[in-house]
Order: C-alpha cells, then sequence, then structure tokens
C-alpha cells in the first residue's frame, strides 16, 4: 500500500496506489447543489437530489461492483483497447500482478487528479476532476493522454460514460419502466436526455430536467467536436458484452450515430468518439468532459461553450481551488505539520455535511437529503467559527422547530427555518434534542457578546404532536400552517431565552422511575431506541443539567447588560417555574406539573405574557441544576469489581442500570462520562476516576483511540437496535468520533489537558495513518473493529474537533466578546517554542501566536502577555470586547507564556 504525502499546508496530498485499497471516494461539490462522489478509477455517483441523479446511484459496495463508472477509453493501432480509468476486465484481472499499471492520486479540497501509466501500451494518462464553484450544476474532467513511447502511436479516444438520469429511487422500483421515459438525443458536442416524466415517491410527474454529457478535444490549441456517437447502452456494448467490455471499443469500430439523432426509451450511455489521431513520441492530447444538469437544452449546450476550452477549464480550476481554500479561515502551525494539514480537511468538513447533508456519499446511502435537528444546531458551531456573520438570523430561524412542550419538529425543510410536519404520523421524541440549541446559542453569546440575542423573537412549531410525543392534537388541523396559536388566532412569538426555558424545564420534569429524563425515542445515540418505555439517560440529563447553570449565569449577565431585571414568558410557563423545589426528589409530582402544563399548551396558548424576575429564574434554574447534579452523583456512581469507577449512563426498558459488573462482563458506556464531565456534574476527583476507566475498558489504540462502549455480549433488545450490530462497529463500540472528540472537549474544558490530547492524538494518528484507516485525510464517523474509517466526510465530529482544537487546545475563545487566550497545548505542540492558530474572531482575521520560551509544559504556564501587532497590549489573558473592535483584519496577537 502507498504512503500518503502532504504536499503543503493547504491539505493538499499524493497517494500511490489508490487503486489497492477498495471503498475510497472524494467529494465533489458545489453550492449550486451538484454532489458527486468520485474514485479513483473514477467510479462514483452525480446528483443533485434524491429523485435527480445523473450517474446511478452507490453505496459502498458498489464501488468495486459497479461497472457503469465514468470511462475513457483509448484505443491504440496494434495493441488494443485501454481504459484510461482502468476499468476494463484486462487491466482488472492483472491488478495484483507485479507489473500492474502505475497509478497516482494527487487530490485537495474539491479537486481530484489521477494519473496512470501503462508500460504495455506506452501511455499516460492524467485525469483532473472538479465541480467549479459556479452557479452551473456542472462536473468537469480533464483527460490529458501522452504518448510516452519513443514512436508515434495512433489512437482512438472514447469517452464512455453511463447516464441514469432518474431517481434513486428507480434503482429497484421500475429500473426498466423508467428506461421507456429517456429521451435521448445527440448533439454537436455529445448526449442529453430529457425524460418524459419522473416515477419516484412523488408519484408520476411531468420531468423538468436535461440531462447530459459532452466532450471536446484539443487539437493545436483548437477545441474540436466529436465525430460519432453511441447512446444505446445494449448497442454499445454488444451481446454477452459489458462496461468493461464493450463492443465498440474493443472491435474499434465507429459508432453508430451521428449529431442529431433521437433514440429513445433506453438505458443510456454517453458513448462519445473522436477522430482517430497519430501522437508524436511524447505528444499529449488533451479532452475535456462535463456531466450536468440543465433546464433545457439551450442551458447545457451553454455549459459546453462555456467549460469545454482547456484554458477555461484551467483557470476554472483554480478559480475553484482559491475559492474553497479562502474558505476554511481556520489554521494552525504546530510541531506535527502532517496534523495541521489533517486538521485543515476536518475544518472543511462541516461544508461538505452542509451541502450533502448526511446523505449522498457512498456509505450514506440513507435518507433522502437534508439534515436532523441535532445536526442543524451543531454544524451552526463550526458555522459560528468561520462564517459568523450569517449565523445570527440562522439561529433564531431555526428556534422556530421548538414546540411548546419542548419538543421539536424533527423534519427539517429546504428553506432556513422551515420546518415540516412529519404526514406519515411516527411520532418519535429524541431526549437529547433541546439540549444541543443551547450549547450552540452559548457558543454564539460568548464569541460576540450579543446577550441581547437571547431576547429576539420566533413563533413556536405546531403540529398534531402534544403531550411531549404522548399523545394526539385531534382538533389541529394542518391546513392551518405549522406555527402554535393563540387563543386571539394569531401566531404566538416568544424569546429565545423563552425556547430555551421551555425545552430545559420541560426535560427537567419529564423523568423516569429513576429520576433522570426519560431516553423516550433515543438521545444522541440513534441506536439506543428500544427502550422508550422505561428508558432513561443519565447522560443526557446531566448535559441538560449543566446546561441550566450556564444560562443562569447568561441571565445574570443579560441583566447586567440591559439593566431589565424581569424576563417576559408566555403565562403558561409558570407552571413549571413555580413548583416547590420539594417536589424534585418526587417523580409523580414531577409529572403531575409536566402534565398540567402539557395540557394547557396542547391546543392553542393563551398568548398572555408575564414578567418573571432575573432572580427568581436564576433561582429556579440553578436550583434544577444542583438537583440533577447531586442527584446523578449521589445515585449513580459506581464501582466495578476491580475497583474502577464512573457514571452509570442509561437506564434500559426494564428498569435497570446499564452499566457495571455483568456476568457477561464489564458494560461501560462513553457517553455517560463526557456528559457528566463537561456539565460539571463529575467533580474532579471523579474526573480522574473516569479517565482511569476509560483507559481501561475503553481505550484501543489500534483503531484509534475511545470507543463508544464495551462488549456487552448480548443482543439487548431492551436498550436499542445497536447491540445487534457486531461489536466495534458503528454505535456498538466502535471508535464514534463524534463522542470520541466531546470527551476530549469535556477533558480539556475541565483543565485535563493531556488526556484530552491523548483523544485527539490518538484519533489523528489513526485516521491520518493511510495504511491503517483506509481513507483519505479527514475525520470520518467512526472507525471499526479493524480499524477502518466508515463513512468519510459527513459527520458532526467534524464541527466539534473545529471547536475543541481551536476552542481547547489553543484555548482562542470568546467570553461574552472579550478574546480569551487560554491556550492547553502540550510542550510537544510547540516548535522552536511557538504555536499559532489563525482564524476569524468577531469579524476580522486574526492570528495568534503563543511563545512558549522556556518550553512549560502545559499546567506550568498561562499567558503573561498579550502583544497586538508588535504592541504590548497587557499582562493579562484577555483582550476586552471594546479592544477586539478595534483589532484590525490580519492582526497579529502574540502571546508570551511564561
Ligand atoms: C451520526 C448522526 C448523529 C447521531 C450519531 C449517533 O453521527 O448524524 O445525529 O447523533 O450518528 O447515533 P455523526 O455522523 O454526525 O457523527
Amino acid at each position: 500500500m502507498g504512503n500518503l504525502n502532504y504536499l503543503d499546508k493547504k491539505g493538499t496530498f499524493t497517494l500511490d496506489d489508490p487503486d489497492l485499497t477498495s471503498y475510497m471516494y472524494f467529494p465533489l461539490a458545489n453550492e449550486a447543489g451538484m454532489m458527486s462522489s468520485i474514485t479513483p478509477d473514477l467510479n462514483g455517483d452525480i446528483k443533485l437530489d434524491q429523485n435527480t441523479f445523473l450517474l446511478e446511484p452507490v453505496s459502498s459496495e458498489n464501488l468495486h461492483n459497479n461497472k457503469s463508472s465514468r470511462n475513457f477509453w483509448v484505443y491504440v493501432e496494434g495493441k488494443g483497447a485501454w481504459s484510461v480509468t482502468g476499468r476494463s476486465s484486462k487491466q482488472q484481472a492483472k491488478l495484483f500482478e507485479d507489473d500492474k499499471e502505475k497509478v497516482k492520486l494527487t487530490a485537495g479540497i474539491m479537486w481530484h487528479q489521477v494519473e496512470r501509466e501503462s508500460d504495455e501500451m506506452e501511455l499516460k494518462a492524467v485525469m483532473t476532476s472538479f465541480v467549479p464553484n459556479t452557479e452551473e450544476k456542472v462536473e468537469l474532467t480533464k483527460f490529458e493522454i501522452t504518448n510516452t513511447s519513443d514512436k508515434e502511436q495512433k489512437i482512438t479516444s472514447t469517452v464512455a460514460i453511463p447516464l441514469y438520469a432518474r431517481s434513486a429511487s428507480n434503482i429497484r422500483d421500475h429500473r426498466h419502466v423508467t428506461s421507456l421515459l429517456h429521451r435521448t438525443f445527440t448533439v454537436k458536442n455529445g448526449i442529453m436526455i430529457h425524460p418524459t416524466l419522473t416515477f419516484d415517491e412523488r408519484g408520476h410527474n411531468k420531468n423538468k430536467v436535461y440531462y447530459g454529457a459532452l466532450a471536446k478535444e484539443e487539437v493545436n490549441g483548437e477545441m474540436v467536436s466529436p465525430i460519432s456517437f453511441c447512446p444505446v447502452t445494449e448497442e454499445f456494448i454488444g451481446h454477452g458484452g459489458n462496461f468493461e467490455n464493450p463492443y465498440y471499443v474493443m472491435k474499434n469500430e465507429p459508432l453508430p450515430y451521428k449529431v442529431g439523432e433521437e433514440v429513445d426509451g433506453y438505458e443510456t450511455v454517453a458513448a462519445i468518439r473522436f477522430e482517430d489521431t497519430v501522437l508524436a513520441p511524447g505528444e499529449t492530447r488533451t479532452y475535456i468532459v462535463a456531466l450536468g444538469f440543465g433546464e433545457s437544452e439551450a442551458e447545457i449546450t451553454e455549459i459546453s461553450k462555456k467549460y469545454l476550452i482547456t484554458k477555461h477549464f484551467d483557470r476554472y480550476l483554480e478559480e475553484t481551488k482559491e475559492y474553497w481554500q479562502k474558505k476554511i479561515n481556520v489554521s494552525y502551525n504546530s510541531a506535527d505539520t502532517d496534523f495541521d494539514n489533517w486538521m485543515h480537511w476536518v475544518n472543511f468538513q462541516p461544508m461538505l455535511r452542509r451541502i450533502y447533508g448526511c446523505s449522498f456519499l457512498p456509505h450514506h446511502d440513507y435518507g433522502k437529503g437534508g439534515r436532523g435537528w441535532r445536526d442543524l444546531w451543531q454544524d451552526c458551531l463550526a458555522l459560528l467559527i468561520m462564517e459568523p456573520e450569517q449565523v445570527r438570523q440562522m439561529l433564531i430561524d431555526n428556534f422556530g422547530g421548538v414546540r411548546f412542550d419542548g419538543t421539536n419538529a424533527t423534519i427539517i425543510g429546504s428553506k432556513q427555518g422551515e420546518f415540516i410536519a412529519d404526514r406519515n404520523n411516527i411520532v418519535r421524541v429524541w431526549m437529547d434534542h433541546g439540549a444541543w440549541p443551547y450549547l450552540t446559542t452559548s457558543l454564539y453569546i460568548e464569541q460576540t457578546g450579543d446577550i441581547e440575542f437571547l431576547r429576539e423573537e420566533n413563533t413556536y412549531f405546531k403540529d398534531a404532536q402534544i403531550h411531549r410525543g404522548e399523545d394526539r392534537d385531534e382538533r389541529w388541523n394542518d391546513s392551518r400552517g405549522n406555527k402554535q396559536m393563540t387563543t386571539e388566532a394569531e401566531p404566538y412569538r416568544g424569546t429565545v431565552l423563552e425556547h430555551l426555558l421551555i425545552q430545559h424545564l420541560t426535560s427537567f420534569y419529564d423523568v423516569g422511575e429513576h429520576n433522570h429524563i426519560r431516553l423516550r425515542g433515543a438521545d444522541w445515540n440513534d441506536g439506543l431506541d428500544m427502550a422508550n418505555d422505561r428508558g432513561e439517560s443519565v447522560a443526557f440529563t446531566a448535559l441538560y443539567g449543566g446546561n441550566m447553570r450556564n444560562l443562569a449565569k447568561n441571565i445574570k449577565a443579560y441583566e447586567e447588560k440591559t439593566g431589565k431585571n424581569t424576563i417576559t414568558l408566555a403565562k403558561e410557563i409558570l407552571i413549571l417555574i413555580d413548583a416547590d423545589k420539594s417536589i424534585y426528589n418526587s417523580i409523580g409530582d414531577k409529572h403531575a406539573v409536566l402534565d398540567e402544563y402539557c395540557e394547557s399548551v396542547k391546543h392553542i396558548i393563551s398568548g398572555e405574557k408575564v414578567e418573571v424576575p432575573c432572580d427568581k429564574l436564576i433561582d429556579v434554574l440553578n436550583g434544577m441544576s444542583d438537583w440533577i447534579g447531586n442527584h446523578i452523583r449521589k445515585t449513580e456512581w459506581l464501582s466495578d469489581k476491580d475497583g474502577y469507577s464512573w457514571f452509570n449512563g442509561y437506564y434500559d426498558n426494564s428498569g435497570k442500570a446499564v452499566e457495571g459488573d455483568f456476568e457477561t462482563g464489564v458494560r461501560m458506556m462513553l457517553t455517560g462520562q463526557v456528559f457528566a464531565i463537561m456539565s460539571e456534574t463529575a467533580t474532579k476527583e471523579q474526573v480522574a476516576e473516569i479517565v482511569k476507566a476509560t483507559d481501561k475498558y475503553l481505550y484501543d489504540e489500534k483503531i484509534g483511540g475511545y470507543r463508544l462502549n464495551t462488549n456487552f455480549n448480548e443482543v439487548k433488545t431492551d436498550l436499542g437496535r445497536l447491540f445487534g450490530f457486531a461489536f466495534g462497529h458503528k454505535e456498538n463500540g466502535a471508535v464514534f468520533s463524534h463522542m470520541a472528540v466531546m470527551y476530549a472537549n469535556a477533558l480539556y474544558s475541565r483543565g485535563f489537558a493531556k488526556e484530552g490530547y491523548k483523544v485527539i492524538n490518538t484519533l489523528y494518528k489513526h485516521c491520518n495513518d493511510y495504511n491503517l484507516s483506509n481513507i483519505y485525510p479527514g475525520v470520518p464517523e467512526y472507525v471499526n473493529q479493524r480499524g477502518q474509517g466508515m463513512y468519510h466526510y459527513l459527520t458532526g465530529a467534524a464541527s466539534w474537533l473545529l471547536l475543541t482544537v481551536l476552542n481547547e487546545m489553543y484555548g482562542i475563545k470568546g467570553q461574552l466578546g472579550a478574546l480569551k487566550l487560554q491556550p492547553k497545548l502540550l510542550a510537544t505542540q510547540f516548535t522552536n517554542g511557538m504555536a499559532s492558530a489563525t482564524c476569524m474572531f468577531r469579524g476580522v482575521n486574526i492570528t495568534v501566536t503563543y511563545q512558549n520560551p522556556f518550553n512549560l509544559e502545559v499546567g506550568n504556564y498561562r499567558v503573561k502577555e498579550i502583544y497586538i501587532d508588535g504592541e504590548k497590549y497587557s499582562d493579562g489573558d484577555t483582550i476586552a470586547k471594546e479592544d477586539v473592535d478595534k483589532l484590525g483584519d490580519k492582526s497579529i496577537i502574540t502571546a508570551v507564556l511564561g
């Protein structure tokens, strides 16, 4: 297996023999909606959404099975046919031989280049692919074919790309019938399809989309059109043939169609033939292929005019590279340049997730695009760091998804702030959902100092689901829209703070038999979905508790900043606030409070508002937070027979604690530890104990660090489907990056820097070692039992990693708009006594350089002096908010440690 090497500090890398690793894919996309995946042999697919695939949808297994890849053939006179992408039966048969073809991949953010060389053919091909960052929905590939022999060679070049041109669902829902919808025609530079109708879950509709594959070659500086075509798959491959052994290529016969012909009702291939040419020794011939979508034939023709010109291709490629690099405005300079490069990809990943959602890459062959509630808020974390301007309104809009009972809409529309009622009536409540908006809001407030944000207003979501998913509002009629209404028949509007309070206060009362918040449909761990009745998540109860304490602090800051000592809230919320603290121990009383509240808001609400003193709210929130912390510490701290201690994080549907000593072995889960640490439920001493226990039971360096759980050796149907997965995979005990990174975040935040570093460093070292992880740079969703990185690119782990490295490891953090510098870098992370990071802070680009002249270890240093653009600013570790406002773009901040 080849080594992966970085070529610069912007994530560009090379890799030899990428064709000897299976299941690798690479994203190419733009913000106009183009989403491609591409492999070293140019397999993969291209789509705009679930119903609009240009190339046939691929799941991971198709990456080795599929013959329908983007192919380009060169027939060499006297030698035969060569697939420049390696997808011919003959080349496949030689893959494991010593004299296999040399293949090399070079790739950077949103561009992909493969070189392939054949000694037998004496040809070399360089294939460069990208999706331009423009409004057009097109993917471009330039094929450069060079004669490496010392003799002339006569070649015939043929593009052969099967076009699917329909909905993903038609893969096994009328695959053949939907080919009858194809209206396929040849144009000057290629082949287009305009299906008559679309058949998918939306019904049968008139189709609007044109699909096209166009190509030109460069001859003496001129771009020249192809000479013949074959749009019909069965004709092109010939009886008995296939896409890796297609008749017309193997026989090198002229393709049977000319420009301007139409042939309808068949599976389509864009087979496009160029004039024969003689390549002199060392001569290179260039071809450009465009694969795209349009609303008319003319739109696709325009694409060919714009992009099928070599110098345009080169220019758009450079512009696209620059565009994405500019977007990644966070970077690092540490002793480990590979880490800095790897983080470059991690920083880019949240942008991919915004484009692809959680679908549309080969492992992500589920969902139909779009993101879930959790993802929505977590993606905002990265946005807050990288593109903060847009985020304020986005956050306010997102709060429009909260229901008055504290749960939320789970189907998210395509427009910002659009939430859709689930018409399938699937009532599912994820108990963690109410906790994430606060984390994002809190980061926003700390970064910006915009505490007044708490009084911004938005509506609430309303559908038939009431009583936190336990009942239906039979009087609700969706035709009236999806907003919570008042008795005045007006949509009710409440503040951001009110939304947050409702989410937390309702959860506080929504407890199970052990007085922890009920698990319901699941929490963060989607796989814990079989304990709806009696399950409890201690893990997220801790997080809610921690949030409440921080929210109380925010209210204090709000009071101080605005001088307002009351908060305006919907009258009904008083039920949740006024309950006496003495009932917190009583599960029955808690239910009674929650029921009374849910009953009062189940249909329309009064619309009346009351003023609640800030002090009172602060007291209530602190009271609840303290109660949760004490309760968890008192009831869930456990020790096993070997003396290791940690928190039990869950109760199952049998009402039993999930973790501890069992006959089948020790059962431990990471999630409960993460949130106990993050929320400060765990004391410092307990954090130290937890670290020992996780190191003992969950740590496995061979697979990148900390597993999500130990092996329960049981298909635990009273807790969740994840126990059906083989151990070490996905949510059942893999190193699940998201939770591992949150573990690091929690450890750093509590001052356990070395321990936090260990989490990140082990994960990074594993993922970045291509020979172990088999993935390109970046953080995958998880690492499986064999060390393979899985579900690459689209994961919430990236946002959290970005945040953890910048805010915790580098300690560059907002504190109500001031800039706090509290690095927790290990001595080994400095190079020549320096480590620096560049990022955006409150609209300006800053570079913070830490000087550690005495090479002090973390824990033994703090920021002693700050210099701004060379001038001494202070002897502390903070730049005040008003001084941050004076920082110019590209400010250089030097912080001396001592
Ligand atoms: C994925 C889902 C996320 C869920 C997690 C655990 O994580 O996207 O919503 O909480 O699995 O089940 P991700 O890939 O974002 O790390």
